[in-house]
């Protein structure tokens, strides 16, 4: 190496740009590495055969019918995505006021799971747990004639659910609804019926966000009155957040996760610092459509972007990214 300074302009003894000089070097001292291990495709079927439909707010995902989605999960299980979380989008015909179709055998969910581990039988498949998608009303919760969104009577119905799930082959189910005590209760009620195996991925800081209006698109689930505050997270907290985490611990998860994603990296991190499990981050809707947005007009480098966004949830401490770009993200580690 020669030196392009004869005299150098100070003292300095450290000088940290030496470790930063070449492509190998920096290679040699990158201390967070993003792959496909760490990624989870969250995906929407619909009923039907043969379609797919673009969501308005999240160019490039699709709502697809089961035949198109086994398509697109063999192609991102080829591409080393280990896992997918199905979420389904409910005709309003089958929706009521208490989503009993989310326990229903023969249910979008419970066929999509059984399809997915019949033709991909390695991809592990986690289901959502939460009523939104099959309410009237879109709340994840029972509701009263006030508008109260109830806990327990909720929680028995997650219960069906998470066991119809179960039974359908999912391996592991991920309660999104943030009721009290539905962790404890799903674990009871899957051990209690031989489902030892089947995990929970716990949405234990899950946040009363704006984040989430594009997934409301996509799946026609916008609450009807009202907000999800009384059962879903303050922004400004992060105390609670660690309380949130500690009981699902407590009551049975297997991992847990913090959600949305990326205005929240403090709380990845203090989560990991306070627990041994592996924990999850969702790269939700929002924070997906803000990107494409972005790109599409040509303000920002879309792919650097990504995988800048994806990195720095892993440097928070998130052993696993739910993220929209999954395929596209396992496409450019390649
Ligand atoms: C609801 C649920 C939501 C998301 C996942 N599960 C939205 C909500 O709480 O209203 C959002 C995911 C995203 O925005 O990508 N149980």
């Amino acid at each position: 190496m020669t030196s392009n300074q004869t005299t150098p302009a100070t003292e300095l003894i450290y000088r940290p740009r030496r470790l930063r000089r070449t492509p190998t070097l920096r290679r040699m001292v990158q201390e967070t590495h993003l792959t496909a291990n760490d990624l989870i495709y969250p995906v929407f079927v619909m009923e039907g055969e043969g379609q797919k439909v673009e969501i308005a707010s999240m160019p490039g995902c699709y709502r697809y019918t089961l035949d198109l989605l086994l398509k697109e999960i063999a192609d991102a299980a080829a591409l080393g995505v280990n896992a997918v979380a199905l979420f389904p989008v409910i005709s309003s015909g089958k929706k009521d006021d208490t989503g009993s179709e989310s326990y229903n055998e023969e249910g979008l969910v419970q066929q999509t799971v059984k399809a997915i581990k019949k033709a991909i039988p390695d991809i592990v498949v986690i289901t959502d747990v939460a009523l939104d998608p099959f309410t009237t009303h879109g709340h994840d919760g029972v509701v009263d004639d006030n508008g109260v969104i109830l806990n327990d009577p909720t929680v028995e119905i997650l219960v069906k659910m998470a066991l119809s799930q179960a039974a359908a082959g999912a391996d592991m189910v991920a309660p999104s609804d943030m009721m009290d005590g539905r962790v404890g209760a799903i674990r009871k009620a899957l051990d209690a019926a031989g489902y030892f195996d089947v995990g929970i991925l716990a949405y234990s800081a899950k946040y009363a966000s704006a984040y989430y209006g594009p997934f409301r698109d996509a799946l026609d689930s916008a609450p009807k009155f009202g907000d999800k505050k009384t059962y879903q997270m303050d922004a400004a907290n992060a105390r609670e957040a660690l309380k949130e985490v500690a009981l699902d611990i407590a009551e049975g998860a297997d991992i847990v996760m913090v959600k949305p994603a990326l205005a929240y990296l403090d709380i990845i991190c203090q989560v990991k610092a306070a627990t041994n499990l592996p924990v999850a981050a969702y790269n939700v809707s929002g924070e997906y459509a803000m990107i494409k947005a972005a790109a599409q007009q040509g303000w920002i480098d879309e792919k650097k972007v990504i995988l800048e966004t994806l990195t720095s949830m892993k440097r928070a401490g998130a052993d696993l990214i739910l993220t929209y770009f999954a395929k596209e993200v396992a496409l450019m580690l390649r």
